[in-house]
């Protein structure tokens, strides 16, 4: 059983980006610079933010963040970003959700310029996705595709079942996993909460990947021999006996299904620190005005 170990292959990617951004400030050229707003004061997405700020000082960029009270109007939100879509020195911006109820979410994401959605949320860049045309991929799914290329997972011929459908994980990675070319070219079942019998789905399964945020629902009743696990999980459970009074756990019963699988991602550690580091290389592509 091989560990698909997220974190250290997350760390060299930033090396990477962060070589890059070196040769780029040899050439006197400009950094890349992300952006991204915030709406409110909600613990979990104020952490997540933070995380791709610091992130973007390892690697060299620069970073601005857009810190807006909760109670913006959908109106003044939308200024924001046209201000964003059109300074030219912003190569990429991000809005971080989930949006408070006032602001329709739908049309935040298309007043995006497509150029700069490194976050690969507007119909533009999801469309050319789903088209085999070079587009933004969203950062979770970006993650998981280079952890499946970097460890040299097969995924060709193979059934992948994908549990959850998702705009910002499922969805994209059903797509991307049938899709011609490594990885892709797999056979792609995906499962939601309508799905009957679902074990009689996993258990055909060479490799799954869940997005759901049920701790430990996928048992190793569930699933065959040498099956591919990636779980997109993160649910913070209640434990008194941790400092912070709750552990992160995935959609899987890590010690239990590891031990019939060939390659699983840990949680933490697994998919989590790949999704900045793919952010960061889609604000790299922005810079550079590439695409995948
Ligand atoms: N909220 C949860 N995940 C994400 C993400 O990848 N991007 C943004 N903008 N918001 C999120």
């Amino acid at each position: 059983m091989t560990i698909l170990d997220g974190k250290k292959v997350s760390n060299e990617i930033k090396d990477e980006i962060a070589a890059e951004v070196q040769q780029m400030k040899n050439r006197g050229e400009k950094v890349p610079h992300l952006a991204a707003i915030i709406v409110g004061n909600d613990g979990a997405s104020l952490t997540y933010v933070n995380s791709k700020v610091k992130a973007c000082e390892r690697v060299g960029f620069e970073s601005t963040l857009v810190k807006l009270s909760s109670t913006i109007s959908e109106t003044e939100l939308l200024k924001k970003i046209k201000e964003l879509n059109e300074n030219p020195d912003i190569d990429g911006f991000i809005v971080q959700l989930p949006l408070p109820e006032q602001i329709d979410t739908q049309k935040v994401l298309l007043s995006v310029n497509p150029d700069k959605d490194v976050d690969g949320f507007h119909p533009t860049n999801f469309g050319k996705m789903a088209l085999d045309m070079s587009s933004f991929i969203p950062a979770t799914p970006f993650g998981i595709i280079e952890l499946l290329e970097r460890y040299n997972v097969e995924t060709k011929g193979k059934h992948t079942v994908v549990i959850g459908r998702s705009h910002i994980v499922g969805r994209p990675m059903s797509i991307l996993m049938g899709r011609k070319g490594f990885p892709g070219n797999s056979t792609v079942t995906v499962t939601h909460s309508y799905t009957k019998n679902i074990t009689q789905i996993t258990s055909q399964a060479d490799i799954i990947i869940t997005a759901l945020g049920n701790p430990e629902f996928l048992k190793a009743e569930m699933v065959k021999d040498d099956v591919v696990i990636i779980d997109v999980g993160i649910t913070r459970v209640p434990d008194e006996t941790k400092p912070r009074g709750y552990r992160i756990t995935g959609d899987v019963d890590f010690e239990n299904v590891s031990k019939k699988a060939s390659f699983i991602t840990p949680v933490p550690g697994g998919v989590g620190p790949m999704t900045i580091a793919m952010l960061l290389k889609n604000t790299l592509l922005a810079r550079e005005n590439h695409r995948l």
